[in-house]
């Protein structure tokens, strides 16, 4: 028998997310590439995402996510929910995940609003009338990287963001429900919502310095919010109370600005959520109905917080998130 020294052994206890219990603390977050439905090409049930899952699971993690999938896939505009053979194959294969002991949580994305990468060929696209129209069955940039407010891309001048419309959001909260729904009916144990966190499309909307609106979705602390707050809403209303729901956080934003990130030990203004309008944030999506937070900090206007290069301090983000 392996003995465990000591230090080691906390990470061999079991944890719970909501009422279900990860058996150990060994988690493999989400990255995009390691999916289970597809990634950027039309979705299905991912043989060969899956074998590679099945092996984590079965050198001892507790808990897999799988690389985010989109809820409206950027390529082909395809909604998540609207493919039952994917559900079904899933369905038959989440037995075999489960003898390993393991728990299976699938991080659903909003997207990327302004964060969207682009790409020099997505600027020909965009900047082409002809091309724009052509393009928008396979990819609909105007729609892909619209935002909580008319912004600039975080990557070219060229493909501004628009505000996205009431109607567009209610779209994306239905459909946060509705996949969960089918993942739920094929055996996953759970789903995590990406993300009020570095600066993706949810987070957008929480930022002062992205969102300008004036709606329900603007101003006030509840209304910049809300578009997450509804999400986790939605979901239980379909899956039960029970079914558990984490959310991708960022702490604190690290953010002076548009493409403007702020340095570890920089005294800076911060333009994005700090720690005072944090902790008010955590308490309001706690009470919306999230069961867990995943945390980091950071937006893509500084991204090395959530992606800490070997040039960020070690453990950058642990203070903050403690
Ligand atoms: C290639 C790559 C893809 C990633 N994709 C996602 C993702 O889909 N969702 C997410 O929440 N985080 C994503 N992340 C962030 C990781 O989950 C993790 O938080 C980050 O890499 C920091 O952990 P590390 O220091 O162990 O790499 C990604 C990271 C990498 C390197």
């Amino acid at each position: 028998m392996t003995t465990i020294n000591k230090e080691y052994e906390p990470l061999f206890t079991p944890w719970k997310i909501g009422n279900v219990e990860i058996k150990n603390r060994f988690v493999m977050t989400s990255m995009g590439g390691t999916n289970l439905l597809g990634w950027m090409e039309n979705n299905h049930f991912d043989k060969a995402g899956a074998e590679f899952i099945l092996q984590v699971a079965q050198n001892n993690c507790g808990l897999i996510l799988p690389g985010c999938q989109p809820v409206y896939n950027p390529m082909f505009g395809q909604w998540l929910y609207k493919n039952d053979r994917m559900y079904e194959d899933l369905k038959k294969w989440m037995p075999e995940f489960h003898k390993t002991g393991a728990k299976l949580f699938v991080q659903l994305t909003a997207g990327f609003g302004r964060s969207f990468t682009i790409s020099e060929m997505m600027e020909t696209l965009y900047t082409s009338k002809i091309l724009r129209v052509l393009a928008k069955p396979f990819m609909d940039l105007d729609k892909i990287t619209a935002s909580a407010s008319a912004s600039p891309n975080r990557w070219s001048d060229k493909v501004p963001s628009r505000e996205m419309t009431r109607e567009e959001i209610q779209e994306f909260i239905d459909a946060f429900a509705k996949s969960a729904e089918k993942l739920k009916y094929a055996g996953v144990d759970g789903v995590e919502v990406h993300a009020v966190h570095e600066g993706y499309l949810l987070d957008q909307f929480t930022l002062k310095y992205v969102n300008k609106r004036n709606d329900e979705y603007g101003g006030s602390l509840e209304n910049r919010y809300r578009f997450a707050a509804e999400i986790v809403k939605a979901i239980k209303k379909r899956c039960g109370e029970d079914f558990p729901v984490s959310l991708r956080y960022s702490v604190v934003s690290k953010t002076k600005g548009f493409r403007q990130g702020a340095l570890p030990g920089e005294d800076y203004v911060e333009a994005g959520r700090d720690m005072e309008e944090s902790i008010e944030a955590v308490r309001f999506l706690e009470e919306a109905g999230y069961d867990m937070l995943n945390c980091d900090n950071g937006t893509y206007d500084a991204w090395y917080w959530a992606h800490p290069p070997i040039y960020m301090p070690e453990n950058c983000n642990l203070a903050d998130v403690e």
